[in-house]
């Protein structure tokens, strides 16, 4: 479904991400692990068209997306829910949700919005509030509940359980898990690879940019690198 390859993304002059080659395939979860200024927002960013690799290809179902308009690419069927969930503070849950739809014309999107608020009930009680009143995990429900108003086939997600309890991080992977097993492709980033890994059929590891392993995330839970380095030995 989304064939990266050879990507080298730079920020001026600084090069974030090298030679980094990726696939996902239809119906998989496939996550990035790595730390903190590895590269894993870029490369989602450069995903969604928001940046642009200096060389290298990306194509999504077959068609070459490198030069793509980042809402282009969101027509084209890939959403992406950013890092600090970047929801918009000052209107409510409803316009959140409106304008992860701008894309659309269709008369199906107060069907999609129903399936969002049937999905995450808290959404459905803070229709009207101004989201930025809400929770963390509730901004991050919002987050993706905005990001599938779009009717992704590839949704991105970047560190959704970041700075969130216990608890709601189970919620958000529960989550992760039903919109998969419903039929979505996913790419998960996160700093938390004990879970992504244990809900990811295939993983990749990152380190400064590079692709430095991948195995499936099972494989991953129990190899020994990646046990010292991420998973708190
Ligand atoms: N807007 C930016 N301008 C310059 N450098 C950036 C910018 N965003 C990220 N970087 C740098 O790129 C590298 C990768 O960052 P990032 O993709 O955010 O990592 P991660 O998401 O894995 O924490 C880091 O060295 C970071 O400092
Ligand atoms: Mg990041």
């Amino acid at each position: 479904m989304l064939e990266i390859k050879d990507i080298n993304v730079f920020y001026g002059a600084i090069q974030a991400l090298t030679n980094v080659s990726i696939d996902v395939k239809q119906g998989e979860i496939v996550a990035i692990i790595g730390s903190n200024g590895a590269g894993k927002s870029t490369l989602l960013r450069t995903i969604s068209g928001m940046l642009r690799p200096r060389t290298g290809s990306i194509s999504f179902k077959g068609k070459n997306i490198v030069s793509t308009a980042p809402h282009e690419i969101v027509k084209a069927g890939i959403s992406h829910s950013p890092e600090g969930r970047r929801i918009f503070t000052n209107m409510s849950v409803h316009e959140n949700l409106q304008l992860g739809a701008y894309i659309r014309k269709d008369a199906e999107i107060h069907k999609d919005m129903e399936a969002v608020l049937d999905r995450f009930p808290r959404l459905r009680e803070r229709f009207k509030q101004n989201s930025g009143t809400m929770s963390g995990g509730e901004q991050q429900m919002l987050a993706i509940g905005r990001a599938l108003m779009s009717r992704p086939e590839l949704l991105l997600l970047d560190e959704p359980s970041l700075g969130l309890a216990p608890n709601l991080v189970t919620e958000i992977f529960n989550i992760v898990l039903d919109l998969n097993k419903e039929g979505r492709t996913i790419l998960i980033v996160e700093q938390n690879a004990n879970r992504a890994l244990e809900i990811a059929h295939r993983a990749y590891v990152l380190e400064t940019g590079n692709i430095v392993l991948t195995d499936t995330g099972k494989a991953l839970l129990s190899n020994p690198k990646v046990k010292e380095a991420y998973l708190g030995g």
